[in-house]
This record gives C-alpha cells, sequence and structure tokens, in this order.
C-alpha cells in the first residue's frame, strides 16, 4: 500500500500549488470592451460622481483605455477610464449639453465585484485634480 502514498503527496501538492497560484491571482490584462469591463467603468464613473466629485457637474466617460482584472475574493478591476467635464448639474437630467464641456483627464478606479454577493463597490478613485 505505501507505494501509493508518494503520487498522493504528489497530487496534493500541486492541488495546493494551483491553489496558491490563482488566489490571490495577479491581474490579467482583460479586453476593454467586455460586458463586466463596461459595466464595472459604468459603475465607477457614477460613484465617483456621487461620492467623489465634488464639484457641482457631474462627468461622463469617454473612453476605457486599459483593464485588468485579479482574482480576489470575487474580481477586482483596475480601471484606467478617460473622462470628460460637463455644463450638466448633479441630478439634472443628462442630454446633449452634457458633453460640451472641453476639459478631459484621466482617472484610475478600482471596482471590487462579488457577484454571489450582489456587491460591487468604488475601492479607490485616483482622478488628477486639473482638467486639461
Ligand atoms: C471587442 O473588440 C474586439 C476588437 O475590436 C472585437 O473583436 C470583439 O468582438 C469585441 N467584443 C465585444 C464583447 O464587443
Ligand atoms: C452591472 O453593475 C451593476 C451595479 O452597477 C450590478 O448590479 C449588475 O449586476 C452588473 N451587471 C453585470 C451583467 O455584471
Ligand atoms: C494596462 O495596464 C497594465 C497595468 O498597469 C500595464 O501593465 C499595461 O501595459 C497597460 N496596457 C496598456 C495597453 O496600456
Amino acid at each position: 500500500m505505501a507505494y501509493i502514498w508518494p503520487k498522493v503527496g504528489l497530487l496534493l501538492l500541486s492541488g495546493l500549488l494551483s491553489v496558491y497560484c490563482q488566489n490571490p491571482g495577479s491581474p490579467q490584462p482583460v479586453p476593454v470592451n467586455g460586458t463586466d469591463v463596461v459595466n464595472a467603468s459604468e459603475f465607477a464613473v457614477q460613484e465617483f460622481n456621487d461620492k467623489y466629485n465634488k464639484d457641482d457637474y457631474i462627468v461622463l466617460q469617454m473612453e476605457i483605455l486599459n483593464a485588468t482584472q485579479q482574482v480576489v475574493s470575487g474580481l477586482m478591476y483596475y480601471l484606467e477610464v478617460a473622462i470628460q467635464c460637463t455644463y450638466c448639474k448633479k441630478r439634472e437630467p443628462i442630454n446633449s449639453a452634457c458633453t460640451s464641456c472641453n476639459g478631459q483627464k484621466v482617472c484610475h478606479f478600482q471596482v471590487w465585484e462579488q457577484a454571489w454577493l450582489d456587491s460591487i463597490e468604488l475601492v479607490k478613485a485616483d482622478c488628477p485634480s486639473d482638467w486639461s
């Protein structure tokens, strides 16, 4: 019987290694047009307007420039997003006038999604203070 144990040990070891390598995973680049990335960015910009943006005016997303994703008790998205300023005040309807402001900047958002808990959170928002 004893001769099977080395094999079992090896299986256990490789099992442990693969768990170790996946959890938490290293950040992986993901397509910027993926449904979940687009959704996470939409959420990030909305939360940014609600909680971080001290201006009277909302910002809108222009383009998702880069996205990476990491497995950490759910999924962590690291998003690089170009946003533009608008002339639309918070809680006013979003219409064509919202896009007529020229300023733009690139923000870094970190969004943590735990789908099975129905939880999504803007963990970090890093935006330069000045528009360019
Ligand atoms: C994302 O963009 C690539 C390249 O433009 C395209 O091939 C792919 O179908 C797009 N995926 C989605 C989900 O739109
Ligand atoms: C998109 O994000 C919202 C939160 O803004 C979340 O409730 C919803 O489940 C997400 N949908 C998908 C398809 O990921
Ligand atoms: C996206 O961001 C990652 C992590 O910051 C970086 O390694 C990668 O080069 C970026 N990709 C592009 C296309 O900018």
